[in-house]
């Protein structure tokens, strides 16, 4: 069977329908990855790739980890495939284990996905169901907030405020959601370096969406600790701790989804840790096998989990997916969880935050630059857009910056980093070197 050569034939690249792609202008100027270790990609023509982000904020232990793919391919060998509907296998049991260990305290229990999609959809209906079993039936409605990305469920799109990803479907999203105002804030907050100043007090407007739905009727609140796919915003300081406050308050569950900022992304295992803020839920996914098999997870407290553990002796929850618990993914999951342990990568973010944010705020001179913001490993760089154009000029400085042989991410007019964390000084020089000489050039 032939594969897509370094200049494939447009008519080879018809069949596949391009997930979140420009299809047809990718088709014309296709861009193909064929193999990737430790901190590059390398093209069907040999050109070595940059990873400024992790795959898709994903492989954060780097790529092609032996000690990953050989625990996989033993799996695979041993128990390829187990039900774990009234049926279970051992590394599910010792994957949820381990995950709890590092979890903030106080979130001991885990539900297994296969996506961050499928995590948070997961999570949105445990937090419905709870209220439920508790005898607080009337509480059904769902919040969330603008440029929140929860990834493409129902729930997640009703629940996630990107509107690009909502338009097509409006008649369809659930009913009963509300969304808090985004926190971003260029005038008072541009080149913040790590949490901005200016906007807790966004957090006040929870109080007011509560207010005029009563509290009896709210189950949850979900938001991102940094959004990222909706540009890379982060939260004002003192933000999460006042939506955490109000929640508590009127008994609403507060679900973090760290898909992105899960595993050591921000200098911390979990955002919660990093900024001291305990959700009731967190909806994981990505960095979870790093990246190597699909697998997402929700951790929730104890409570919740006990809540369910009453009544008849009958199934708790009618939810489940075929692969949940994967044998092959807890196998990655286990071995990408000691490996994180063994080189301290839950936390080297930390170690490298400085040296990153400097590197990034030098470029704040450069051609249309607008706004660079920074956490951890993370970095959002916003360009003025071309008036009529939106997107297109972060598009032709990722395509360039491609062609140099850095791969950055695209966002709206926002260029997002988050590289492995296993990322060296030099080669954080190089990107930023990259970006710069490509803005010069536009
Ligand atoms: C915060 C967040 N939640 C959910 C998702 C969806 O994850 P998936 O694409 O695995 O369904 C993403 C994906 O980027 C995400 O960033």
């Amino acid at each position: 069977m032939p594969t897509p050569t370094a200049s494939p034939n447009r008519a080879d690249l018809e069949a596949l329908w391009m997930p979140f792609t420009a299809n047809r202008q990718y088709k014309s100027a296709p861009r193909l990855l064929q193999r990737a270790s430790g901190m590059h990609y390398w093209t069907p023509e040999g050109r070595q790739i940059l990873d400024g982000v992790a795959g898709l904020w994903c492989v954060n232990a780097g790529h092609g980890r032996r000690e990953i793919t050989q625990a996989v391919a033993a799996q695979l060998e041993t128990l390829d495939y187990a039900p774990m509907f009234q049926m279970g296998h051992p590394q599910a049991f010792a994957l949820a284990n381990e995950l709890v260990k590092v979890a903030p305290g106080g979130l001991d229990h885990v539900f297994f996905t296969n996506s961050g999609s499928e995590s948070v959809d997961t999570a949105l209906k445990i937090a419905l169901a709870w209220h439920r079993v508790r005898g607080e039936a009337s509480r059904t409605r769902l919040l969330g907030r603008e440029r929140g990305y929860h990834g493409v469920g129902f729930g997640g799109i009703s629940v996630g405020g990107i509107a690009a990803n909502r338009r097509m479907w409006s008649a369809t999203l659930l009913p009963g959601v509300d969304h808090l105002a985004h926190t971003h804030d260029p005038v008072r907050n541009a080149f913040s370096r790590g949490l901005p100043q200016h906007g807790a007090q966004l957090a006040d407007e929870l109080e007011r969406l509560v207010m005029l739905h009563d509290p009896s009727n709210i189950a949850a609140l979900i938001v991102e600790p940094i959004a990222a796919s909706g540009g890379v915003l982060l939260p004002p300081r003192g933000y999460l701790q006042r939506l955490r406050e109000i929640c508590t308050r009127h008994g609403i569950l507060l679900i973090f989804d760290e898909v992105i900022t899960g595993f050591g992304r921000t200098g911390s295992p979990f955002a919660a840790q990093e900024f001291g803020v305990t959700p009731d839920l967190i909806t994981l996914a990505k960095g979870l096998t790093n990246g190597c098999l699909p697998m997402g997870a929700v951790l929730l407290s104890k409570p919740i989990y006990e809540a369910f553990m009453h009544g008849g002796e009958g199934i708790e929850l009618f939810h489940g997916y075929t692969y949940s618990a994967h044998p092959a993914a807890c196998a990655a999951g286990l071995a990408t969880l000691e490996l994180y342990q063994r080189e301290g990568l839950l936390t080297r973010a930390a170690s490298l935050a400085k040296y990153w944010e400097d590197a990034a705020h030098a470029l704040r001179d450069l051609p249309h630059v607008v706004d660079i913001r920074n956490y951890g490993l993370i970095l959002g760089l916003e360009l003025a857009a071309i008036p009529g154009k939106a997107g297109a000029r972060a598009y032709e400085v990722f395509t360039r910056c491609f062609e140099r042989g850095v791969l950055v991410r695209q966002t709206g007019d926002i260029i997002a980093l988050s590289p492995p964390l296993i990322i060296e000084k030099a080669q954080i020089e190089q990107i930023f070197a990259t970006l710069g000489e490509v803005l010069r050039a536009l």
